[in-house]
C-alpha cells in the first residue's frame, strides 16, 4: 500500500502529511475571543450585535488576504470560496458560526469557523490544488438566543425556514432580525438558497462530558437529536401582595413553577435519552410586592426519537392546561420551532473516524445532543461533524474550555476530511 493511500477514503494525492499550524489556529481563536469578551473570561457576541459585525469584518479581512471570493447572502451567511481545478464541480463546504450565547464560551461555533480558515490557510501556503472548490461558511444566528430559533440561517439556506419569516423575528426589545442584519451591514445581495455541495464538514467542541470521561480525542457523531422549542404564556391576576389573601390567587409565577417541574420530570417518564429544559422565565410586572400577573417561559425538548418527543409534548400540554385551570390562570402555547433528528452521511462519518485514526487519535462514536448547522445541511446533502473534548463537559458558559492541542487535533482531522472530499472527482454518494 503506498504511504499516501488512505484505504477506503478515496485519497491518493500525497497530501496526508499536511498538518495545520496549531499556533496560528490558537492565535486566530484568541483574536476572535477579544471581540465581545466578558470579564468572566467568556464571550457575549449575540447574533447581529456590533460585536458580531466586528467578528464578521475580521473573518472577511482574513478571507480576502487568502484571495478567496467572499459572498454574503440575504441572511448574512458569509461564504469564502477557494477555487478548485474544476471549478464547476460542487464544492466541499466547511464552517460553523461566530455568534455566541449570552455570557457564553470562546469555542462554541468559532472553532469550526477558525478551523475551516486554518484549513484554507494551510492549503494556501502549500499551494495545494484540489479538484473541487472549497467554501468556508459562517452561518448567521446559530445560537437562536437573541432571535429564536437556532440554526436560523442554515435553515433558510436549506429551504426548511422561510426568509421573510426569519427577517420578521424579533428580539426581546422588539428589534427585527432583518433590520438588525441591515444595520450591521450584512444583509447581502446573494439569494439565501441552497446550492449543490459535495460534502459539508463542521468541526465543533463536544459541549458534553463523554470524550473527556472516556479518554477519547475525537468524537464522531452519527447525527443530531431533534430539537423542539415552545413558548408558554400564562395569564393570571396581578394584585397587592399584602392585602390579597393566599386563597383564590391566580399567581402566574406559581403556575409556571409547577409547569417547570413537569418539564423537569418528563424525560424520566418518557425514557429514550430525552432531555427537557426550561431555560427562560419572565414574569410581569416583576415586582416583589405584586402577585405576578403574567409569566412566559420557554421549553426545549430533545431526543433521537422524533415521535417520542412529540408524544412528550402532547402529555406536557395536557399537564399545563390542568395546572393552569387549578390556579385559575389562562395559558397560551406557541409551537415555535421543530427540527427533526438528522443523520449524517455514513461515508463521511466513516471518513472522519478513519482520518482521526490515521492521525493517531482515539475516537468515540456518539450522537450530538447539541444543535448545529450541520443538522439542516444533512437534510440537503452529505454532512458530518468532528467533535473535540470540552473540559469538564461545560459549554454555553464562560468557563467553556478546550485545550489548544485538541483544537489542533480536530482541525487536522477536518483538514484531511476536506482534502479527501475535495480531491474526489466523482459525485459518489454526494450531491454532485
Ligand atoms: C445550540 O447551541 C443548541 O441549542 O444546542
Ligand atoms: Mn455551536
Ligand atoms: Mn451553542
Amino acid at each position: 500500500m503506498p504511504a499516501a493511500h488512505w484505504e477506503g477514503t478515496g485519497v491518493d494525492e500525497g497530501h496526508d502529511e499536511l498538518r495545520v499550524d496549531g499556533g496560528r489556529l490558537r492565535r486566530s481563536l484568541e483574536a476572535m475571543a477579544e471581540i465581545g469578551a466578558t470579564p468572566g473570561g467568556g464571550m457575549h457576541r449575540l447574533a447581529l450585535s456590533d460585536d458580531d459585525r466586528r467578528a464578521r469584518d475580521l473573518l472577511v479581512a482574513w478571507l480576502e488576504e487568502l484571495g478567496t471570493r467572499v459572498e454574503v447572502d440575504e441572511m448574512g451567511n458569509i461564504f469564502g470560496r477557494r477555487p478548485g481545478r474544476d471549478d464547476g464541480l460542487p464544492p466541499v463546504m466547511t464552517g460553523s458560526h461566530l455568534d455566541t450565547q449570552p455570557r457564553g464560551g470562546r469555542f462554541d461555533g468559532v472553532l469550526g469557523v477558525m478551523g475551516a480558515l486554518e484549513v484554507l490557510r494551510t492549503l494556501h501556503e502549500r499551494d495545494v490544488v484540489t479538484e473541487r472548490p472549497i467554501v468556508l461558511v459562517d452561518w448567521t444566528n446559530e445560537e437562536g438566543s437573541r432571535f429564536a430559533p437556532a440554526m436560523m440561517a442554515s435553515g433558510v439556506w436549506a429551504g426548511a425556514l422561510d426568509r421573510d419569516w426569519a427577517w420578521a423575528r424579533t428580539d426581546a426589545d422588539g428589534f427585527r432580525f432583518g433590520d438588525e442584519l441591515a444595520r450591521i451591514g450584512y444583509r447581502g445581495p446573494v439569494p439565501c438558497a441552497r446550492r449543490p455541495f459535495h460534502a459539508y464538514y463542521e468541526l465543533h467542541i463536544e459541549q458534553g462530558p463523554r470524550l473527556e470521561r472516556e479518554g477519547r480525542a475525537i468524537g464522531v457523531p452519527r447525527g443530531i437529536v431533534c430539537l423542539h422549542w415552545y413558548d408558554v404564556y400564562i395569564e393570571g391576576t396581578a394584585n397587592q401582595v399584602g392585602t390579597t389573601p393566599m386563597e383564590g390567587r391566580n399567581d402566574a409565577l406559581v403556575t409556571a413553577a409547577e409547569m417547570v417541574l413537569e418539564v423537569r420530570d418528563l424525560p424520566a417518564r418518557m425514557g429514550g435519552g430525552m432531555v427537557a429544559t426550561v431555560g427562560e422565565l419572565y414574569t410581569h410586572p416583576n415586582s416583589r410586592n405584586v402577585v405576578p400577573g403574567a409569566a412566559h417561559f420557554t421549553v426545549d425538548i430533545r431526543s433521537w426519537d422524533d415521535e417520542l418527543a412529540l408524544g412528550a409534548w402532547d402529555l406536557l400540554q395536557a399537564e399545563f392546561r390542568a395546572i393552569a385551570a387549578r390556579h385559575g390562570c389562562g395559558v397560551r402555547i406557541e409551537e415555535t420551532w421543530r427540527v427533526r433528528h438528522n443523520e449524517f452521511a455514513p461515508e463521511l462519518v466513516a471518513r472522519v473516524r478513519h482520518a482521526a485514526g490515521r492521525l493517531g487519535y482515539s475516537t468515540l462514536d456518539m450522537e450530538s445532543g447539541a444543535g448545529h448547522d450541520a443538522s439542516y445541511m444533512a437534510t440537503v446533502g452529505p454532512a458530518a461533524m468532528v467533535f473535540v473534548p470540552s473540559i469538564g463537559g461545560r459549554s454555553h458558559v464562560e468557563v467553556e474550555e478546550t485545550s489548544w492541542e485538541d483544537c489542533e487535533a480536530g482541525a487536522n482531522v477536518l483538514l484531511q476530511c476536506v482534502l479527501a472530499s475535495a480531491h474526489e472527482r466523482d459525485a459518489g454518494a454526494g450531491a454532485g
